[in-house]
């Protein structure tokens, strides 16, 4: 990032004062004007909920051009990094800046793979809840609850247990997410299998039984490693702001991305992929569609198509155009010829992007429009496919939380508001109060 000699002139027409501020570059992408001096120069501060204009930090991670549909990590398209990489591999690539040499990769995957068991205390935590409990509430309490146990990974200001935690975390959401899905089957939990890829391990300990062998389909495991690529990252969302919100009060990385996990679980977020599913199913068949096209458009009806739309893309999201192609291969590999499910999310996606409110709002199909259809194909419950985005998600979520340490400004997030309650006022005794 650097100042330019560019600057923006702020004037206060009420007074006629005005005020330069400086403008930032970065790499690409739109420039920022650099308001961090603006309230203690002016007395403003400026209004933005929900952060539209905003950014919140610097990063090198990802970068989102959403009216091209552009998505590179670290530099690199998605596209190429879903057809050409593997999830460790871009797990390393969002955390250190470059992809892994060789020998590189070869001790990474060791990191994570050394590390998948978790506590064996903590399996007993899971018969603290419900049986009939979401996963994803599971899922907050668990990864939390790992603070509990890897104390010698919850000192932040050591970059030795900063990179403990992150292989921690990597390697472990698998194993919660596995456990928190057998826990609701009702079966017994399966360990890591160390000889297995890390998409290879997870079907396998979410799908294995210990009555039988279980044989790991190549196609699926490629598809569920390409799957966790498209989640990974995705710069300043939601989520990854939660996570760097909660750690820039010093809280430990295990809190931080529970904090992660609660912000993803939300249906206009990662809870989209479930809620996609929900809608597909209760439209049922193509006839239905110009009735849900029309509720979605209806500025009286709060229904909205789900899985379309999004803040950033103003364009086709580019993981959702890898989503098809995978659902395509993941329905050919199990022999579903015409999946209703799939047939009627083509059609909506047809119909919704000829409609003009559609194309006037550049509302287009979202990473989430695909992926439930392949997810449940594959064996998942829909309450497991936010689990199975935040699983991915954490690759990101903690290259971002490693990130904030290398700023050379450590500030605690603290938004300020635009107060419109009461003004000061006399406390008024019960016996007053009508
Ligand atoms: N269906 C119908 N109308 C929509 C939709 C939709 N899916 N999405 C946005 N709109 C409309 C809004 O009603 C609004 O109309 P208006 O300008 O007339 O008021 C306009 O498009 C802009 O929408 P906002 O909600 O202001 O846009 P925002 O950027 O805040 O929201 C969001 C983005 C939350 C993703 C939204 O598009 C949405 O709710 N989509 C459905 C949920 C979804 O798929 N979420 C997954 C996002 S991707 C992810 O997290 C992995």
């Amino acid at each position: 990032m650097t100042t330019t000699p560019h600057t923006v002139t702020l004037t206060d027409d009420a007074t006629g004062r005005s005020w330069k501020l400086p403008v930032m570059e970065g790499s690409t992408g739109p420039n920022v004007i650099d308001i961090r001096k603006l309230y203690g120069e002016t007395g403003f501060f400026t209004h933005d909920p929900g952060f539209t204009s905003t950014s919140s930090c610097e990063s090198k991670i990802t970068f989102i051009d959403g009216d091209k549909g552009i998505l590179l990590h670290r530099g690199y398209p998605i596209a190429e990094l879903a057809e050409k990489s593997d999830f460790l591999e871009v797990a390393y690539l969002l955390q250190f800046g470059e992809l892994p040499d060789p020998v590189q990769k070869k001790e990474w995957i060791k990191n994570i793979t050394y590390h998948t068991m978790v506590h064996e205390q903590l399996s007993t935590f899971f018969n603290g809840f419900r049986r009939d409990a979401h996963p994803m509430a599971i899922m907050c309490g668990v990864v939390g609850a790992l603070s509990a146990f890897y104390h010698d990974s919850t000192d932040i200001h050591d970059e030795n247990q900063r990179e403990i935690a992150c292989h921690r975390l990597i390697a472990k959401m698998p194993t919660l997410a596995a456990m928190a899905f057998k826990f609701a089957l009702g079966q017994p939990f399966v360990y890591p299998q160390n000889s297995l890829s890390y998409a290879e391990n997870f079907l396998y300990m979410a799908f294995s039984v210990p009555a039988e062998p279980y044989r790991i389909n190549p196609v699926l495991a490629r598809a569920m490693d390409k799957i966790f690529i498209l989640h990974a990252d995705h710069e300043q969302n939601a989520s990854t702001s939660t996570v760097r919100l909660a750690s820039s009060s010093g809280a430990n990385p295990f809190a931080c991305i529970a904090a992660g996990i609660t912000s993803l679980w939300g249906p206009a977020h990662g809870g989209a992929n479930e809620a996609v599913l929900k809608m597909l199913m209760e439209i049922g068949s193509k006839d239905r569609i110009p009735e849900i096209v029309r509720r979605a458009k209806d500025k009286n009806d709060s229904f909205r198509l789900m899985g379309f739309g999004h803040r950033v893309y103003k364009n086709y999201d580019p993981r959702a155009k890898v989503m098809q192609q995978t659902c395509r291969e993941v329905l050919a590999e199990l022999g579903i010829k015409n999946d209703p499910l799939l047939e009627t999310a083509m059609e909506l996606e047809r119909v919704a992007l000829q409609d003009d409110y559609f194309i006037e709002k550049k509302l287009y199909p979202n990473v989430d429009f695909y992926s439930g259809i392949i997810l449940r194909a594959m064996g998942f419950p829909m309450s497991m496919f936010t689990v199975l985005f935040a699983l991915a998600r954490t690759a990101g979520w903690v290259a971002h939380w490693q990130e904030q340490f290398r700023e050379k400004e450590q500030k605690i997030g603290r938004p300020r508001q635009l107060y419109t309650g009461a003004v000061e006022r006399s406390f008024v005794p019960l016996d007053q109060r009508k």
